[in-house]
């Protein structure tokens, strides 16, 4: 491994060095279709654009373009690690790139942090937490669901080259492990992160943050109340975050004509003190939220696994 490539095993896209077997490639047709490939020697690559041997591809540099058998061409390239999670093979839905990176901004998510997240699904914001928190950093990530863990691992394995040191990847529900545990910042994307609040006030020191991944309304208003409720945690804000793609073609310019408008709220908050403690006082509530909502009914609509459904965009194929 040279200097410029992160501890963790990954080969950057963009690396000057050779395609080596084994690597992870991303074959680019002419209409910007891509297609997930582990190269191998002697091995072929068939699709409707006809076939490549991997060995046109092996020793060859990032960019190339191939003809395949039907003279379509296709350009090779190491992935992104968006590309990767958009084409890898999952369990649970993933979180995409433009809520990952919100995710590691919101959480304020740093080199050398120790960051608890639940439930690891497919390791997809695994990926995104692993690369910010750095070599000095720790990942330690709960899943309650043994095929989901199972995805997890193999995915994150798959990309970094082998389970990174500094990734701890527990069975369990994280509810029971949280009060034992100790992190600087706790990123939740589960159904019901309401349940983590007070193990995540044990396990955050004052001015830890914690973080929730919700698809719905209802839940980001039972994880706010129930963060309000606590009182150990202030700065209570939630957002969501809308990328609008563009096509720029001569003087053809403008938004694209479809996007994906909704995959999941975030809301985030500061372990503070109590008030007895010496903390801030709680904001007063604008409103009261009326009669008691009737949440394990909320939660049986399957909700969260609708909205899921929706954000994704990509049956993937790797
Ligand atoms: C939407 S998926 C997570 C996807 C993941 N963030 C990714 O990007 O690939 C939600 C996962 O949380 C897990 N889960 C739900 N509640 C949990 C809990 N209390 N403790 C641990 N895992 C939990 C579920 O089994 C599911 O795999």
């Amino acid at each position: 491994m040279t200097d410029d490539q992160p501890t963790t095993g990954v080969v950057l896209a963009g690396t000057d060095a050779p395609l080596a077997e084994g690597e992870l490639v991303v074959l680019s047709d002419r209409k910007g279709r891509r297609y997930l490939v582990t190269l191998a020697a002697g091995e072929e690559w068939h699709s409707h654009a006809g076939v490549v041997p991997h060995d046109d591809f092996i020793g060859r540099t990032e960019g190339m373009a191939v003809r395949t058998n039907r003279n379509m061409e296709v350009t090779v390239f190491r992935p992104t690690r968006e590309e990767f999670v958009l084409k890898m093979k999952r369990g649970a839905q993933v979180v995409y790139t433009k809520d990952q990176a919100m995710i590691v901004a919101a959480a304020d998510i740093q080199p050398g942090c120790t960051v608890v997240e639940a439930g690891a699904g497919s390791g997809a914001l695994t990926m995104a937490l692993l690369a910010a928190v750095g070599p000095r950093g720790r990942v330690i990530s709960y899943e309650r669901r043994d095929d989901h863990l199972a995805h997890a691992r193999r995915n994150v394995a798959r990309w970094l080259g082998g389970e990174p040191d500094n990734w701890e990847c527990r069975a369990g529900d994280l509810a029971d492990a949280l009060p034992g545990l100790s992190a600087h910042r706790i990123v939740l994307d589960m159904l019901e992160p309401w349940r983590m609040v007070a193990g995540a006030a044990e396990a955050l020191a004052p001015g830890g943050i914690v973080l929730a991944y919700m698809p719905t309304v209802p839940q980001v208003m039972r994880f706010s109340e129930t963060l309000w409720a606590d009182g150990r945690f202030a700065l209570v804000k939630t957002s969501e975050t809308l990328v609008r793609n563009w096509d720029v073609d001569g003087l053809a310019v403008r938004p694209a004509h479809r996007m994906v408008a909704h995959t999941a709220f975030l809301t985030t908050a500061r372990r503070v003190l109590r008030r007895e403690e010496g903390g801030p006082p709680l904001p007063r509530r604008k409103l009261d939220t009326g009669p008691a909502i009737d949440w394990d009914a909320v939660d049986r609509g399957g909700a969260q696994e609708d909205a899921a459904a929706e954000r994704d965009e990509d049956d993937g194929d790797a």
